[in-house]
């Protein structure tokens, strides 16, 4: 083929990509320039390594990072007594050589444990030991490097009871309280965060959370804020919820992380499902209404913004719950979508 022919392709395929974009809206200056909080993004290191535009894209457009899965006991802690750091020192890296803040997620969940956890035989005394020691070697591996930890993560149902986990099973209520206190000690500065998901939607189970947390408090012990984890869609939640939610948080004194934002197109999985240009517009309204509100809280209990993943291609939600979605800021061939558009002020 002649070269003026790759040429015609080439302006037609780069026309095509950006036919659902504002034309005046580029990705020329970074997203996190345009607002005063963190704007960030989780990151895998594997990517980070093997994938440029995924590397240039997280270096240019966000300030803070979240690791999205190398932070996890099943990733730094995968045997007994066995910590690998060698995931962790790539993401590390990276947000050193380009400035930028991390956030640790996550120090005791229920999911992406390691089998030598999930089969531990011991008492409810060993198992405090156990948590403490996976908290503490982590959280002072990191000190100087994190600036806030999610410490316990997805710790209620809907109902705003307690989860059933693992460590509730062998600790008991008190789990949460000795979380939070075991990662004080391991680095007094950081920043102590609680992250859920629908807390944002759901007063029942944010009330739990919140009443929760604001007992630890009156205990003395510290938390700093919480991640409303906000994989949201189209369709819910509605913004005034949104509102509720911030207020609710921000009423009782925590620092707020937006913290694994993805806005879902295919929230019902709709097997004869096709993206059409009304739902990316629908996704970036509902961006701008979210945005608008985080916007208007008081700057001090703004901790920041992230979205879970770069690009489409990059979203947890198509392999996780195998379905056909379009979640984030860039599209499966890293070019931007009108969701990233009603982030540009
Ligand atoms: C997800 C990751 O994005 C996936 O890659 C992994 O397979 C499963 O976990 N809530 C959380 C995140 O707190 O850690 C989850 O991340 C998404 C839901």
């Amino acid at each position: 083929m002649k070269k003026w022919c790759y040429f015609l392709l080439l302006l037609t395929a780069i026309a095509s990509c950006k036919k659902n974009v504002d034309s005046t809206c580029t990705d020329d200056i970074g997203l996190y320039h345009s607002y005063e909080f963190p704007v960030g993004v989780s990151l895998e290191p594997s990517e980070l390594d093997a994938n440029d535009r995924y590397r240039n894209i997280a270096a240019k457009q966000f300030n803070s990072i979240t690791p999205e899965n190398c932070f996890k006991a099943v990733s730094l802690h995968p045997q007994e007594g066995v910590f690998d750091w060698s995931q962790s020192e790539i993401l590390i890296e990276f947000c050193k050589q380009n400035n930028k803040r991390i956030h640790g997620h996550t120090l005791i969940w229920h999911e992406q444990l390691p089998e030598w956890i999930k089969n531990y035989q011991g008492s409810r005394a060993d198992w405090e030991n156990l948590m403490k020691n996976h908290i503490q070697t982590i959280v002072k591996h990191f000190k100087g490097k994190v600036t806030g930890w999610d410490v316990v993560n997805e710790a209620f149902y809907e109902d705003g009871t307690l989860r059933n986990t693992i460590w509730h099973q062998k600790i008991g209520d008190s789990y949460i309280e000795k979380a939070f206190v075991y990662a004080q000690e391991a680095d007094p500065d950081a920043k102590l965060f609680y992250n859920d998901f629908s807390l944002e939607w759901n007063p029942v189970k944010r009330n739990a959370v919140l009443s929760l947390l604001n007992n630890l408090r009156l205990r003395g012990v510290k938390v700093n804020g919480i991640g409303l984890q906000m994989h949201i869609s189209t369709v819910y939640p509605d913004p005034s919820q949104v509102a509720e939610a911030l207020n609710a948080c921000a009423a009782a004194d925590y620092l707020i992380h937006l913290s694994e934002i993805d806005v879902s197109v295919n929230p019902l999985n709709k097997s004869d499902f096709s993206l059409t240009e009304k739902l990316l517009k629908k996704q970036a309204e509902k961006m701008t209404a979210v945005i608008g509100l985080y916007k208007q809280l008081s700057q001090k209990y703004q901790y920041g913004i992230t979205f879970w993943g770069v690009s489409d291609n990059h979203s947890w939600i198509r392999s996780y719950f195998n379905r056909n979605d379009y979640p984030l800021l860039y599209d499966d061939n890293y070019m931007i979508k009108p969701i990233y558009c009603s982030l540009k002020l």
